[in-house]
């Protein structure tokens, strides 16, 4: 059977990861999450003090992309990928809300995205791969064989993010995760390159109201409708 390449974008904490994780596990793909890698390069730019009182000293920030090393690494005991930066495991600073502060202002940035985009493209060379993103469908993979555009009620959305950070101890609010939605919703939708747009091509799925299991089950029947297969 062909190795598909399966593209999902939409906005922050809509489920897109875990629906990516649930396929990759299903199809045995190999699953990669594209909104880490901004993470890690925003990570990269706070432990090197290149963003002070919040605002990013950007030229320091592209002089020195080449130093930076992302790496998925699969972790047997979790069932997902860790991401190493230079060799450093990072996947829990991360998630951290000093990072998702910065985050969407990093990926606004022309060279950090071609660097990213050029990382992602290699990573599919081969099909197999579900990546979720926010430009996957359009720039990433324009050629994928399914795309998905995922999304679901903003409240629910706080929601499932407050609850994922709580699982990980991480200190933070309703509010303060709300807002930080809503911030990052208008930046990646409105940002000059590559912004958060629906592929042409791209399905619709609203979430708000399905179980983790019936979006992967409708995901798998679309998958067994176009490519007579599974
Ligand atoms: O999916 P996420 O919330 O972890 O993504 C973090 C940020 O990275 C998000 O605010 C927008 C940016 N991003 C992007 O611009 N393009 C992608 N393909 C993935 C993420």
């Amino acid at each position: 059977m062909k190795k598909l390449t399966i593209a999902i974008d939409g906005f922050s904490s809509c489920g897109k990861s875990t629906l990516a994780k649930d396929l990759a596990k299903e199809l045995n793909y190999i699953f990669v999450d594209s909104g880490a890698m901004y993470r890690g390069i925003a990570f990269f730019a706070l432990q090197n003090k290149l963003i002070i009182d919040g605002v990013i000293h950007t030229d320091l920030l592209i002089n020195r992309l080449d130093e930076i090393n992302l790496e998925f690494v699969y972790n047997k005991e979790k069932f997902e990928s860790d991401l190493l930066l230079n060799g450093v495991n990072i996947s829990t600073e991360i998630r951290k809300p000093d990072v998702a502060a910065i985050v969407s202002k990093i990926a606004v940035l022309k060279e950090v995205r071609s660097k990213l985009v050029s990382t992602q493209q290699k990573l599919g060379e081969f099909g197999g791969i579900i990546m979720d993103g926010r430009d996957i469908g359009t720039v990433v993979f324009p050629k994928a064989d399914i795309k998905l555009f995922v999304t679901a009620d903003p409240k629910i959305r706080a929601e499932r993010r407050f609850k994922e950070l709580l699982l990980k101890d991480l200190n933070t609010s309703l509010v303060d995760i709300t807002a930080n939605l809503e911030e990052r919703d208008l930046i990646d939708t409105t940002r000059k390159i590559s912004p958060l747009v629906k592929a042409e091509d791209a399905i619709e799925l609203d979430n708000s109201n399905l179980t983790r299991e019936s979006q992967l089950q409708f995901v798998l029947d679309l998958i067994k409708e176009r490519f007579n297969t599974l």
